[in-house]
């Protein structure tokens, strides 16, 4: 009886993980891609009646931002302060509903990792390393990628350092074989299928990790226990967000260990696919059912720079058209696993021609039909659609979207070839049991975009439920 409980409240329970940003500047277009994927996994989940958690949080140490807070002449916690307000107003902003926000900063988070150091310790061990270090990635690099790279960070189109010093490296080969097993037998899925390829490929060529850095070269971060010398690397720091958030190692985490779903953007997948892996296994946890690597989001064809000028705010996006249309467009036209552009343009277009026309207009024309008509909302329960469901449990989010939106435009054209505003003038009854059944398919495609668009798709709900059907005052999307 009390194991039958257990497994059941093991699988009611779903846990969708966020990357933590550096919070060493505003928060920009990049940032959004995490957030609404997890909170549109996360919206899908509860619908089924699952119980989810949903972490998000910031990575508040390492060089970077502390060079950021003393450039700004800002003492470095103020600054850490602000700008972590700053992700959480714009997470909110974006209609997302965490559960759980970490800050690597919380003292509970630092104590928790300092914890899981004592844990790692069989791991770890203590040698004097000669590298190449990229600042921006907080990460060394191989003298092969050094090479590859030309002596430059693609990521950051920064120079390589050298750095020579005495570090703690996490023993990564104690937990090779078992990294790439879980990786090829999709026991720890990692998406897209080509970006698992190169994590094969990296994974079989990486070195032990250095984790930990000097106090003559890094102060702003979690001190190594039993070493006044040694602070430790942010990313070992960071990663452990993801259990500390659940309460490790004081607590229990197996109702919501392991992750369903890690969300991280591709340049980060390699922490994420083997560093972190390594720890997990250190610390005999279970590894993550899936990590999603998502592409990034270019502004005209170019990597969004403050060199280039590129930079586009997300604030201003938010406010162009609303948060639909901001949730509609990065889903919709910017691909989960791969590279897209945004351009003004195409957001216009997008809202014009999709929301505007597809789906504006096909409530407005819909519901005043109905009121005309004194057509009642129908009886209606959402009945499972077998092809949405597929996309949405492998994380197809914009195959789900456009899917749903196919059913939006099958509506339209339904309504153009049956006319129901002649046909309730020949055959009232016939015209009325036609309206109720377009709106019933009206309500069938807006339960498959609510994970999107959490704000219009309840105005459709109340719209076509309500006991008269009467259109909206001011329409859904108004056109500028
Ligand atoms: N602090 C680390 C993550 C630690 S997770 C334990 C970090 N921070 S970040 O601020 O640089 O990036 C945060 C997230 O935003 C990452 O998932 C990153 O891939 C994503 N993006 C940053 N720029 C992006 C785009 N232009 N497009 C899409 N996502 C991008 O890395």
């Amino acid at each position: 009886m009390g194991v039958f409980f257990l497994y059941n409240r093991h699988m009611n329970n779903i846990y969708v993980t966020t990357a933590i940003p550096y919070v060493n500047g505003k928060p920009h277009l990049g940032h959004a891609c995490d957030y609404l994927l997890a909170d549109i996994y996360a919206r899908y989940q509860n619908g089924k009646g699952k119980s989810v958690r949903f972490q998000a949080g910031t990575d508040e140490h390492g060089n970077k931002i502390y060079k950021k807070a003393k450039e700004l002449d800002i003492p470095v916690s103020k600054y850490v302060d602000e700008n972590s307000k700053n992700f959480q107003d714009f997470i909110h902003k974006l209609g997302v509903e965490y559960t759980d926000f970490i800050r690597t900063t919380d003292e509970s988070h630092e104590q928790s990792v300092q914890k899981i150091w004592e844990k790692l310790k069989d791991h770890i061990y203590s040698a004097d390393y000669e590298g190449w270090y990229c600042e921006g990635c907080e990460s060394f690099v191989t003298d092969k990628e050094y090479a590859e790279n030309n002596g430059i960070c693609p990521d950051h189109q920064t120079k390589y350092q050298r750095l020579s010093e005495s570090n703690y490296y996490l023993r990564i080969s104690d937990f090779k074989d078992q990294i790439k097993e879980a990786i090829e037998s999709g026991k720890m899925l990692v998406l897209p299928e080509f970006r698992k390829k190169e994590i094969l490929k990296l994974l079989a060529d990486s070195p032990d990790v250095s984790i930990s850095r000097p106090t003559s070269q890094l102060t702003w971060g979690v001190p190594v226990p039993g070493d006044d010398g040694q602070v430790m690397y942010v990313w070992v720091d960071a990663l452990s967000n993801y259990i500390t958030v659940l309460g490790y190692p004081e607590q229990d985490i197996s109702d919501f260990w392991p992750a369903n779903v890690q969300i991280v953007g591709k340049d980060i997948l390699r922490f994420h696919a083997i560093i972190w892996p390594a720890m997990l296994l250190g610390l005999g946890l279970p590894l993550p059912k899936v990590i999603l690597s998502h592409g990034f989001i270019l502004a005209n064809g170019q990597k969004m720079s403050k060199s280039i000028g590129n930079v586009v705010d997300p604030i201003e996006v938010l406010e162009r058209h609303g948060l639909d249309a901001f949730r509609y467009f990065f889903t919709r036209h910017i691909d989960t696993f791969a590279d897209s552009d945004f351009t003004w343009e195409k957001y216009d277009a997008a809202y014009e021609n999709e929301l505007a026309n597809d789906l504006g207009n096909l409530v407005q024309r819909l519901a005043t039909l109905c009121g005309k008509n004194d057509v009642s909302a129908p009886d209606f329960s959402a009945a499972p659609d077998a092809e949405y469901t597929d996309y949405m449990d492998n994380f197809e989010f914009t195959r789900a979207i456009e899917y749903a939106w196919g059913k939006v435009q099958d509506i339209n054209r339904r309504i153009d070839d049956t006319k129901p505003w002649a046909l309730v003038k020949e055959d009232k009854d016939a015209g009325r049991e036609l309206l109720a059944s377009l709106v019933s398919d009206l309500l069938s495609a807006n339960e498959l975009l609510k994970p999107f668009l959490p704000d219009v798709t309840a105005k459709i709900s109340d719209i076509f439920t309500a006991k008269t059907i009467t259109p909206p005052e001011t329409p859904l999307f108004p056109k500028n």
